[in-house]
Protein backbone atom coordinates (compact mmCIF):
# COMPACT_ATOMS: atom_id res chain seq x y z
CA UNK A 1 0.00 0.00 0.00
CA UNK A 2 1.45 3.81 -0.66
CA UNK A 3 1.65 6.42 1.66
CA UNK A 4 -0.50 8.35 0.32
CA UNK A 5 -3.12 5.30 0.29
CA UNK A 6 -2.39 4.55 3.80
CA UNK A 7 -3.41 7.96 4.92
CA UNK A 8 -6.29 8.15 2.86
CA UNK A 9 -7.43 5.16 5.09
CA UNK A 10 -6.54 6.57 8.51
CA UNK A 11 -8.64 9.88 7.62
CA UNK A 12 -11.66 7.80 6.69
CA UNK A 13 -10.94 5.78 10.01
CA UNK A 14 -10.61 9.53 11.37
CA UNK A 15 -13.84 10.13 9.81
CA UNK A 16 -15.78 7.07 10.86
CA UNK A 17 -14.46 7.43 14.49
CA UNK A 18 -15.66 11.15 14.31
CA UNK A 19 -19.33 10.00 12.81
CA UNK A 20 -19.84 7.59 15.46
CA UNK A 21 -19.11 10.04 18.16
CA UNK A 22 -21.82 12.03 16.27
CA UNK A 23 -23.83 9.51 16.40
CA UNK A 24 -23.47 8.55 19.30
CA UNK A 25 -23.31 11.72 21.36
CA UNK A 26 -24.76 14.53 19.74
CA UNK A 27 -27.92 14.24 18.39
CA UNK A 28 -28.64 10.61 19.27
CA UNK A 29 -27.76 12.19 22.59
CA UNK A 30 -31.18 14.14 23.36
CA UNK A 31 -32.78 11.03 21.99
CA UNK A 32 -30.53 8.70 24.70
CA UNK A 33 -31.29 10.78 27.40
CA UNK A 34 -34.82 10.81 26.89
CA UNK A 35 -34.90 7.08 27.50
CA UNK A 36 -34.52 5.45 30.95
CA UNK A 37 -32.66 2.77 29.70
CA UNK A 38 -29.90 4.98 28.83
CA UNK A 39 -29.23 6.72 31.98
CA UNK A 40 -27.48 3.73 32.23
CA UNK A 41 -24.85 5.29 29.19
CA UNK A 42 -25.00 8.44 31.67
CA UNK A 43 -24.28 6.90 34.40
CA UNK A 44 -21.55 4.68 32.81
CA UNK A 45 -19.87 7.76 31.21
CA UNK A 46 -19.63 11.30 32.45
CA UNK A 47 -21.49 13.87 30.55
CA UNK A 48 -19.17 16.46 30.48
CA UNK A 49 -16.76 13.73 28.99
CA UNK A 50 -19.67 13.08 26.25
CA UNK A 51 -20.17 16.50 25.16
CA UNK A 52 -16.15 16.78 24.99
CA UNK A 53 -16.14 13.33 22.62
CA UNK A 54 -18.83 14.90 20.22
CA UNK A 55 -16.49 18.05 19.92
CA UNK A 56 -13.42 16.25 19.40
CA UNK A 57 -13.89 13.20 18.34
CA UNK A 58 -14.07 9.85 20.19
CA UNK A 59 -10.90 8.49 21.08
CA UNK A 60 -10.73 5.35 20.12
CA UNK A 61 -10.40 2.88 22.93
CA UNK A 62 -13.58 4.45 24.07
CA UNK A 63 -15.36 3.02 21.12
CA UNK A 64 -14.31 -0.49 22.05
CA UNK A 65 -15.34 -0.15 25.51
CA UNK A 66 -18.73 1.87 24.29
CA UNK A 67 -19.37 -1.23 22.12
CA UNK A 68 -18.57 -3.81 24.47
CA UNK A 69 -20.34 -2.01 27.11
CA UNK A 70 -23.25 -2.54 24.73
CA UNK A 71 -22.73 -5.70 23.37
CA UNK A 72 -22.94 -7.11 26.76
CA UNK A 73 -26.60 -5.42 27.00
CA UNK A 74 -27.53 -5.93 23.59
CA UNK A 75 -29.24 -8.76 24.37
CA UNK A 76 -31.49 -7.54 26.63
CA UNK A 77 -32.83 -4.91 23.98
CA UNK A 78 -33.69 -7.21 21.42
CA UNK A 79 -37.45 -7.37 22.02
CA UNK A 80 -37.58 -4.07 23.04
CA UNK A 81 -37.48 -0.65 21.78
CA UNK A 82 -36.98 -0.04 18.54
CA UNK A 83 -35.05 3.12 18.31
CA UNK A 84 -32.91 1.53 21.46
CA UNK A 85 -32.22 -1.73 19.50
CA UNK A 86 -31.44 0.23 16.12
CA UNK A 87 -28.52 2.25 18.34
CA UNK A 88 -27.13 -0.97 19.33
CA UNK A 89 -27.47 -2.59 16.41
CA UNK A 90 -24.95 0.72 14.76
CA UNK A 91 -22.70 0.21 17.93
CA UNK A 92 -22.55 -3.58 17.64
CA UNK A 93 -21.65 -3.52 13.74
CA UNK A 94 -19.23 -0.15 14.80
CA UNK A 95 -17.25 -2.49 16.67
CA UNK A 96 -15.83 -5.44 15.13
CA UNK A 97 -14.81 -2.31 12.48
CA UNK A 98 -12.85 -0.81 15.19
CA UNK A 99 -11.45 -3.75 16.46
CA UNK A 100 -10.38 -4.75 12.84
CA UNK A 101 -8.47 -1.63 12.47
CA UNK A 102 -6.81 -1.98 16.00
CA UNK A 103 -6.20 0.44 18.31
CA UNK A 104 -3.20 2.03 16.81
CA UNK A 105 -4.79 2.76 13.26
CA UNK A 106 -5.84 6.68 13.92
CA UNK A 107 -3.69 8.86 15.62
CA UNK A 108 -4.86 12.27 17.19
CA UNK A 109 -4.17 14.29 14.21
CA UNK A 110 -6.12 12.31 11.93
CA UNK A 111 -9.08 13.15 13.83
CA UNK A 112 -8.94 17.13 13.29
CA UNK A 113 -9.69 17.29 9.26
CA UNK A 114 -12.76 15.37 9.82
CA UNK A 115 -13.79 17.55 12.71
CA UNK A 116 -13.26 20.35 10.28
CA UNK A 117 -14.61 19.73 7.03
CA UNK A 118 -17.98 18.34 8.95
CA UNK A 119 -17.95 22.15 10.63
CA UNK A 120 -17.66 24.17 7.26
CA UNK A 121 -19.47 22.01 5.15
CA UNK A 122 -22.38 21.05 7.24
CA UNK A 123 -21.71 17.70 7.23
CA UNK A 124 -22.40 17.20 3.63
CA UNK A 125 -18.53 15.96 2.41
CA UNK A 126 -17.34 14.09 5.39
CA UNK A 127 -14.87 11.70 3.92
CA UNK A 128 -16.46 8.44 4.87
CA UNK A 129 -20.69 9.15 4.66
CA UNK A 130 -22.29 7.47 7.17
CA UNK A 131 -25.64 6.04 5.86
CA UNK A 132 -25.77 3.60 8.24
CA UNK A 133 -27.10 5.54 11.03
CA UNK A 134 -29.26 8.21 10.31
CA UNK A 135 -31.07 9.53 13.39
CA UNK A 136 -33.15 12.14 13.87
CA UNK A 137 -32.71 13.91 17.13
CA UNK A 138 -35.35 12.91 19.49
CA UNK A 139 -36.94 10.51 16.73
CA UNK A 140 -36.46 6.89 15.82
CA UNK A 141 -33.05 6.30 14.77
CA UNK A 142 -32.84 4.75 11.42
CA UNK A 143 -30.45 2.18 10.60
CA UNK A 144 -29.68 0.06 8.14
CA UNK A 145 -30.75 -3.27 9.78
CA UNK A 146 -27.52 -5.58 9.71
CA UNK A 147 -26.97 -8.43 7.84
CA UNK A 148 -29.39 -11.06 8.69
CA UNK A 149 -28.12 -13.79 11.20
CA UNK A 150 -29.74 -16.51 9.07
CA UNK A 151 -29.71 -15.93 5.35
CA UNK A 152 -29.76 -18.60 3.28
CA UNK A 153 -29.95 -19.00 -0.71
CA UNK A 154 -30.46 -15.57 -2.93
CA UNK A 155 -26.98 -15.63 -4.78
CA UNK A 156 -28.83 -15.59 -7.92
CA UNK A 157 -31.35 -12.89 -6.44
CA UNK A 158 -28.25 -10.99 -5.18
CA UNK A 159 -26.38 -10.90 -8.81
CA UNK A 160 -29.32 -10.22 -10.60
CA UNK A 161 -29.45 -7.22 -8.73
CA UNK A 162 -26.28 -6.35 -9.07
CA UNK A 163 -26.65 -6.77 -12.64
CA UNK A 164 -29.42 -4.23 -12.57
CA UNK A 165 -27.25 -2.10 -10.46
CA UNK A 166 -24.65 -1.83 -12.92
CA UNK A 167 -24.06 1.64 -14.33
CA UNK A 168 -24.64 0.49 -18.10
CA UNK A 169 -28.38 -0.43 -17.73
CA UNK A 170 -28.84 2.79 -15.62
CA UNK A 171 -31.83 2.50 -13.86
CA UNK A 172 -33.13 4.70 -11.29
CA UNK A 173 -35.47 2.46 -9.42
CA UNK A 174 -35.83 -1.32 -8.99
CA UNK A 175 -38.76 -2.66 -7.26
CA UNK A 176 -38.85 -5.81 -5.58
CA UNK A 177 -42.04 -7.69 -4.91
CA UNK A 178 -43.15 -10.70 -3.23
CA UNK A 179 -45.58 -12.78 -1.19
CA UNK A 180 -46.21 -11.82 2.01
CA UNK A 181 -42.90 -13.64 4.24
CA UNK A 182 -41.13 -14.41 1.44
CA UNK A 183 -38.06 -12.78 2.58
CA UNK A 184 -38.11 -9.30 0.77
CA UNK A 185 -36.52 -7.14 3.87
CA UNK A 186 -34.66 -9.56 4.46
CA UNK A 187 -33.35 -9.62 1.00
CA UNK A 188 -32.68 -5.76 0.87
CA UNK A 189 -31.05 -5.97 3.73
CA UNK A 190 -28.49 -8.48 2.70
CA UNK A 191 -27.86 -6.20 -0.45
CA UNK A 192 -27.92 -3.04 1.96
CA UNK A 193 -24.65 -4.94 3.81
CA UNK A 194 -23.33 -6.36 1.00
CA UNK A 195 -19.63 -4.54 0.54
CA UNK A 196 -19.68 -4.74 -4.01
CA UNK A 197 -23.11 -2.50 -3.35
CA UNK A 198 -21.45 -0.41 -0.59
CA UNK A 199 -18.72 0.08 -3.20
CA UNK A 200 -21.11 1.01 -6.49
CA UNK A 201 -22.41 3.90 -4.41
CA UNK A 202 -19.81 5.53 -2.25
CA UNK A 203 -21.91 8.51 -1.10
CA UNK A 204 -23.79 6.09 0.86
CA UNK A 205 -26.82 3.86 1.09
CA UNK A 206 -29.69 5.11 2.97
CA UNK A 207 -32.35 2.53 4.58
CA UNK A 208 -35.93 3.70 5.26
CA UNK A 209 -38.54 1.85 6.22
CA UNK A 210 -41.77 2.67 5.48
CA UNK A 211 -45.50 0.19 6.72
CA UNK A 212 -49.08 1.18 5.77
CA UNK A 213 -49.06 4.08 7.87
CA UNK A 214 -46.19 5.79 6.23
CA UNK A 215 -45.98 9.79 6.06
CA UNK A 216 -43.96 10.75 3.76
CA UNK A 217 -43.19 14.24 5.30
CA UNK A 218 -42.28 12.56 7.76
CA UNK A 219 -40.07 9.99 5.56
CA UNK A 220 -38.36 13.49 3.78
CA UNK A 221 -37.68 14.81 7.06
CA UNK A 222 -36.12 12.17 8.06
CA UNK A 223 -33.69 12.18 5.33
CA UNK A 224 -33.24 15.82 6.31
CA UNK A 225 -31.29 14.46 9.57
CA UNK A 226 -27.41 14.42 10.39
CA UNK A 227 -24.67 12.59 8.13
CA UNK A 228 -25.52 12.23 5.06
CA UNK A 229 -28.19 14.75 3.96
CA UNK A 230 -27.62 16.96 6.72
CA UNK A 231 -30.30 19.42 5.51
CA UNK A 232 -32.26 21.76 7.73
CA UNK A 233 -34.42 23.05 5.26
CA UNK A 234 -35.45 19.31 4.09
CA UNK A 235 -35.78 18.41 7.98
CA UNK A 236 -38.27 21.07 8.85
CA UNK A 237 -40.31 21.27 5.90
CA UNK A 238 -43.87 20.34 5.67
CA UNK A 239 -44.80 20.84 2.41
CA UNK A 240 -44.00 17.55 0.07
CA UNK A 241 -43.46 19.76 -2.92
CA UNK A 242 -40.76 21.57 -1.19
CA UNK A 243 -39.79 18.32 -0.06
CA UNK A 244 -39.27 16.94 -3.39
CA UNK A 245 -37.52 19.73 -4.55
CA UNK A 246 -35.05 19.34 -1.38
CA UNK A 247 -34.10 16.51 -1.59
CA UNK A 248 -34.05 16.47 -5.38
CA UNK A 249 -31.20 19.41 -5.20
CA UNK A 250 -29.67 17.74 -2.18
CA UNK A 251 -28.27 14.73 -3.27
CA UNK A 252 -28.76 15.84 -7.57
CA UNK A 253 -25.31 14.53 -8.77
CA UNK A 254 -24.52 12.17 -6.25
CA UNK A 255 -24.13 8.36 -6.17
CA UNK A 256 -26.47 7.42 -3.35
CA UNK A 257 -28.81 3.82 -3.22
CA UNK A 258 -31.94 4.29 -1.11
CA UNK A 259 -33.49 1.75 -0.18
CA UNK A 260 -37.73 2.09 0.94
CA UNK A 261 -38.62 -1.20 2.45
CA UNK A 262 -42.28 -2.31 2.44
CA UNK A 263 -44.16 -0.37 0.83
CA UNK A 264 -47.93 0.46 0.54
CA UNK A 265 -49.16 3.01 -1.71
CA UNK A 266 -47.78 4.87 -4.79
CA UNK A 267 -48.41 7.98 -3.71
CA UNK A 268 -45.87 7.19 -0.68
CA UNK A 269 -42.61 6.19 -2.79
CA UNK A 270 -43.56 8.75 -5.79
CA UNK A 271 -41.88 11.73 -4.19
CA UNK A 272 -38.81 9.83 -3.29
CA UNK A 273 -38.81 8.48 -6.96
CA UNK A 274 -39.16 12.26 -8.65
CA UNK A 275 -36.03 13.12 -6.65
CA UNK A 276 -33.42 10.54 -7.22
CA UNK A 277 -32.41 12.17 -10.61
CA UNK A 278 -30.13 10.25 -13.01
CA UNK A 279 -27.35 9.32 -10.80
CA UNK A 280 -28.91 7.82 -7.96
CA UNK A 281 -30.56 5.07 -7.46
CA UNK A 282 -34.18 4.10 -5.69
CA UNK A 283 -35.09 0.61 -4.70
CA UNK A 284 -38.30 -0.31 -2.63
CA UNK A 285 -39.43 -3.80 -1.68
CA UNK A 286 -43.38 -4.37 -1.67
CA UNK A 287 -45.81 -6.69 -1.38
CA UNK A 288 -47.50 -4.88 -4.67
CA UNK A 289 -46.37 -5.46 -7.92
CA UNK A 290 -48.88 -2.90 -8.80
CA UNK A 291 -46.98 -0.57 -6.87
CA UNK A 292 -44.18 -2.19 -8.79
CA UNK A 293 -44.89 -1.77 -12.00
CA UNK A 294 -46.36 2.14 -11.35
CA UNK A 295 -43.18 3.21 -10.44
CA UNK A 296 -40.66 1.97 -13.46
CA UNK A 297 -40.53 1.92 -16.93
CA UNK A 298 -38.73 -1.19 -18.05
CA UNK A 299 -40.13 -4.62 -17.39
CA UNK A 300 -36.47 -5.86 -16.20
CA UNK A 301 -36.48 -3.30 -13.59
CA UNK A 302 -39.51 -5.25 -11.64
CA UNK A 303 -37.79 -8.22 -9.94
CA UNK A 304 -39.96 -10.73 -8.04
CA UNK A 305 -38.39 -12.64 -5.25
CA UNK A 306 -39.70 -15.98 -5.48
CA UNK A 307 -39.92 -18.33 -2.63
CA UNK A 308 -36.74 -20.75 -1.09
CA UNK A 309 -36.00 -23.71 -3.26
CA UNK A 310 -36.06 -27.03 -1.39
CA UNK A 311 -32.41 -27.09 -0.46
CA UNK A 312 -32.81 -23.87 0.99
CA UNK A 313 -36.01 -24.26 2.75
CA UNK A 314 -34.13 -27.66 4.18
CA UNK A 315 -31.38 -26.02 5.26
CA UNK A 316 -33.07 -23.38 7.05
CA UNK A 317 -34.87 -26.28 8.82
CA UNK A 318 -31.56 -27.62 9.52
CA UNK A 319 -30.22 -24.57 11.38
CA UNK A 320 -33.85 -25.00 13.27
CA UNK A 321 -33.96 -28.62 14.33
CA UNK A 322 -31.09 -30.71 13.42
CA UNK A 323 -32.37 -33.42 15.37
CA UNK A 324 -35.69 -33.53 14.19
CA UNK A 325 -34.58 -32.89 10.51
CA UNK A 326 -32.04 -35.53 10.88
CA UNK A 327 -34.81 -38.09 12.69
CA UNK A 328 -38.22 -37.16 10.58
CA UNK A 329 -36.21 -36.59 7.26
CA UNK A 330 -38.78 -37.35 4.82
CA UNK A 331 -41.49 -35.51 6.67
CA UNK A 332 -39.67 -32.55 6.87
CA UNK A 333 -39.44 -32.62 3.33
CA UNK A 334 -43.24 -33.00 2.97
CA UNK A 335 -43.49 -30.11 5.69
CA UNK A 336 -41.51 -27.67 3.57
CA UNK A 337 -44.03 -28.53 0.33
CA UNK A 338 -46.84 -28.00 2.45
CA UNK A 339 -45.52 -24.81 3.56
CA UNK A 340 -44.89 -23.90 -0.54
CA UNK A 341 -41.00 -22.98 0.84
CA UNK A 342 -42.37 -19.64 2.54
CA UNK A 343 -39.23 -18.39 4.58
CA UNK A 344 -41.60 -16.87 7.34
CA UNK A 345 -43.46 -19.87 7.78
CA UNK A 346 -40.58 -22.28 7.64
CA UNK A 347 -39.13 -20.32 10.74
CA UNK A 348 -42.37 -20.33 12.66
CA UNK A 349 -43.16 -24.48 12.05
CA UNK A 350 -39.50 -24.78 12.91
CA UNK A 351 -40.11 -23.37 16.50
CA UNK A 352 -43.18 -25.16 16.48
CA UNK A 353 -41.52 -28.14 16.18
CA UNK A 354 -38.32 -27.36 18.55
CA UNK A 355 -40.60 -26.74 21.38
CA UNK A 356 -42.16 -29.72 20.94
CA UNK A 357 -38.73 -31.60 20.74
CA UNK A 358 -37.57 -29.72 24.18
CA UNK A 359 -41.02 -30.49 25.92
CA UNK A 360 -42.60 -33.26 24.54
CA UNK A 361 -40.17 -35.36 22.47
CA UNK A 362 -42.59 -38.26 21.99
CA UNK A 363 -45.25 -35.52 20.25
CA UNK A 364 -42.93 -34.39 17.47
CA UNK A 365 -43.61 -36.81 14.92
CA UNK A 366 -47.58 -36.03 15.45
CA UNK A 367 -47.24 -32.37 15.71
CA UNK A 368 -45.14 -32.85 11.72
CA UNK A 369 -48.34 -34.45 10.54
CA UNK A 370 -50.51 -32.49 11.81
CA UNK A 371 -48.77 -29.11 9.94
CA UNK A 372 -48.19 -31.69 6.82
CA UNK A 373 -52.23 -32.18 6.95
CA UNK A 374 -53.04 -28.56 7.66
CA UNK A 375 -50.92 -25.46 8.43
CA UNK A 376 -53.84 -23.12 10.03
CA UNK A 377 -51.90 -23.36 13.29
CA UNK A 378 -49.14 -21.57 11.78
CA UNK A 379 -50.93 -17.98 11.86
CA UNK A 380 -51.74 -18.20 15.53
CA UNK A 381 -48.22 -18.26 16.51
CA UNK A 382 -46.37 -15.08 16.56
CA UNK A 383 -43.90 -14.05 13.86
CA UNK A 384 -39.91 -14.95 13.85
CA UNK A 385 -38.26 -11.92 16.44
CA UNK A 386 -36.52 -10.22 13.63
CA UNK A 387 -40.51 -8.65 12.86
CA UNK A 388 -40.55 -6.77 15.75
CA UNK A 389 -43.05 -3.88 15.04
CA UNK A 390 -41.52 -1.06 15.97
CA UNK A 391 -44.44 1.41 15.31
CA UNK A 392 -47.36 -0.70 17.58
CA UNK A 393 -44.49 -1.95 19.59
CA UNK A 394 -45.33 -5.30 19.50
CA UNK A 395 -44.06 -9.06 17.58
CA UNK A 396 -47.50 -9.90 15.42
CA UNK A 397 -48.43 -13.47 14.96
CA UNK A 398 -48.61 -14.55 11.28
CA UNK A 399 -52.58 -13.89 11.08
CA UNK A 400 -51.57 -10.22 11.45
CA UNK A 401 -48.99 -9.88 9.13
CA UNK A 402 -51.52 -11.76 6.60
CA UNK A 403 -54.50 -9.42 7.44
CA UNK A 404 -52.06 -6.53 6.57
CA UNK A 405 -52.99 -7.05 2.75
CA UNK A 406 -56.28 -8.49 2.99
CA UNK A 407 -57.61 -5.39 4.89
CA UNK A 408 -57.03 -3.29 2.27
CA UNK A 409 -59.58 -4.82 -0.22
CA UNK A 410 -63.28 -3.95 -0.32
CA UNK A 411 -65.63 -5.98 1.27
CA UNK A 412 -66.97 -7.82 -1.43
CA UNK A 413 -63.38 -8.41 -2.79
CA UNK A 414 -62.26 -9.80 0.54
CA UNK A 415 -65.29 -12.03 0.76
CA UNK A 416 -63.98 -13.32 -2.68
CA UNK A 417 -60.90 -13.95 -1.78
CA UNK A 418 -62.18 -15.99 1.73
CA UNK A 419 -64.68 -17.73 -0.58
CA UNK A 420 -61.32 -19.18 -3.37
CA UNK A 421 -60.34 -21.45 0.04
CA UNK A 422 -63.15 -23.98 -0.83
CA UNK A 423 -62.79 -24.02 -4.31
CA UNK A 424 -58.94 -24.57 -4.66
CA UNK A 425 -57.37 -27.42 -5.53
CA UNK A 426 -53.54 -28.27 -4.21
CA UNK A 427 -51.37 -26.25 -5.28
CA UNK A 428 -53.97 -23.52 -5.73
CA UNK A 429 -54.01 -23.14 -9.26
CA UNK A 430 -57.01 -21.08 -10.76
CA UNK A 431 -58.47 -20.79 -14.14
CA UNK A 432 -61.08 -18.17 -15.07
CA UNK A 433 -63.65 -20.57 -15.25
CA UNK A 434 -63.28 -21.67 -12.21
CA UNK A 435 -63.12 -18.41 -10.56
CA UNK A 436 -66.20 -17.40 -11.75
CA UNK A 437 -68.09 -21.04 -10.22
CA UNK A 438 -66.14 -20.10 -7.10
CA UNK A 439 -67.93 -16.26 -7.20
CA UNK A 440 -71.48 -16.83 -9.14
CA UNK A 441 -73.10 -17.33 -5.68
CA UNK A 442 -72.51 -13.67 -4.00
CA UNK A 443 -73.41 -12.21 -7.48
CA UNK A 444 -70.15 -11.49 -9.56
CA UNK A 445 -70.73 -12.45 -13.08
CA UNK A 446 -66.82 -10.40 -14.22
CA UNK A 447 -64.59 -11.96 -12.11
CA UNK A 448 -62.13 -10.23 -14.19
CA UNK A 449 -62.12 -6.93 -11.85
CA UNK A 450 -61.97 -9.01 -8.92
CA UNK A 451 -58.63 -11.09 -10.19
CA UNK A 452 -57.46 -8.16 -11.29
CA UNK A 453 -57.75 -6.51 -7.31
CA UNK A 454 -56.33 -9.44 -5.76
CA UNK A 455 -53.45 -9.49 -8.65
CA UNK A 456 -52.93 -5.95 -7.31
CA UNK A 457 -52.02 -6.33 -4.05
CA UNK A 458 -49.85 -9.53 -4.53
CA UNK A 459 -52.76 -11.89 -3.11
CA UNK A 460 -53.06 -14.03 -6.50
CA UNK A 461 -50.18 -14.48 -8.60
CA UNK A 462 -51.32 -14.60 -12.85
CA UNK A 463 -49.25 -17.43 -14.19
CA UNK A 464 -48.01 -17.81 -18.01
CA UNK A 465 -50.70 -20.18 -19.44
CA UNK A 466 -53.71 -17.64 -18.36
CA UNK A 467 -53.72 -19.42 -14.78
CA UNK A 468 -53.88 -17.43 -11.28
CA UNK A 469 -51.83 -19.41 -8.03
CA UNK A 470 -51.75 -18.24 -4.79
CA UNK A 471 -49.44 -19.76 -1.94
CA UNK A 472 -50.72 -22.39 0.19
CA UNK A 473 -50.32 -20.01 3.43
CA UNK A 474 -52.43 -16.91 2.01
CA UNK A 475 -54.83 -20.33 1.15
CA UNK A 476 -54.77 -20.74 4.60
CA UNK A 477 -55.22 -17.83 5.23
CA UNK A 478 -58.32 -17.10 3.00
CA UNK A 479 -59.61 -20.36 4.73
CA UNK A 480 -59.60 -18.81 7.90
CA UNK A 481 -60.97 -15.78 6.52
CA UNK A 482 -64.00 -17.78 5.47
CA UNK A 483 -64.55 -19.47 8.87
CA UNK A 484 -64.65 -15.79 10.20
CA UNK A 485 -67.49 -14.50 7.86
N1 LIG B 1 -32.89 -15.71 2.90
C1 LIG B 1 -33.38 -15.99 4.12
N2 LIG B 1 -32.74 -16.87 4.93
C2 LIG B 1 -33.24 -17.16 6.15
N3 LIG B 1 -34.35 -16.60 6.66
C3 LIG B 1 -35.01 -15.72 5.90
C4 LIG B 1 -34.57 -15.38 4.60
N4 LIG B 1 -35.43 -14.50 4.07
C5 LIG B 1 -36.37 -14.29 5.02
N5 LIG B 1 -36.12 -15.01 6.11
C6 LIG B 1 -36.93 -14.97 7.35
O1 LIG B 1 -38.30 -15.06 7.01
C7 LIG B 1 -39.09 -14.13 7.74
C8 LIG B 1 -39.83 -13.22 6.77
O2 LIG B 1 -38.87 -12.45 6.06
P1 LIG B 1 -39.14 -10.92 5.64
O3 LIG B 1 -39.72 -10.14 6.76
O4 LIG B 1 -37.87 -10.44 5.04
O5 LIG B 1 -40.25 -11.12 4.54
P2 LIG B 1 -40.98 -9.99 3.70
O6 LIG B 1 -41.12 -10.51 2.33
O7 LIG B 1 -40.27 -8.70 3.87
O8 LIG B 1 -42.41 -9.94 4.41
P3 LIG B 1 -43.53 -8.81 4.31
O9 LIG B 1 -44.28 -9.07 3.06
O10 LIG B 1 -44.37 -9.04 5.55
O11 LIG B 1 -42.84 -7.48 4.31
C9 LIG B 1 -38.13 -13.39 8.65
O12 LIG B 1 -38.19 -13.92 9.95
C10 LIG B 1 -36.77 -13.63 8.04
O13 LIG B 1 -35.73 -13.67 9.01
MG1 LIG C 1 -40.92 -6.87 4.61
Amino acid sequence: MTAGRKTDKRSQLAGRRFDLAVDLFTSSYEAIVNLNRWGSLVGYFELKQIRKWAKDGLPLKRVDQVAAFFGLEAQAFIDARIAEKDLINALYRAKPKVMEDGPDAIKPEHIEPAVEKEANTGGSKSPIPHPQYIGPPGEQIISIPSTPQIFLGRGSDIDNIKGLLNTGTNHQMIAIHGWPGVGKTTFAAALANDVAVQEGFPDGVIWMPMGVGFNPITGFSTLGQRHLLDSRELRQTTRLEAAISLLRDRIAGKRLLLLLDDAWEVDHVAGFRQSVGDTNVLIITTRSPEIARHLVYSADAVYRLNVFKEEDSMALLKILIPEVVEEYHSQCLALVNTLENLPLAIHVAGRMLRTENETWPDNVKALLDELIESIGSVFQERAPHDLFDPVKGELPTVKMLFEKSTDRLDNKTRICFALLSSFAPKPATFDLKRLTAAWAGIGVHDPKPVVTALANQGLLEPMKNGRFQMHALLLAHAENLLQGL
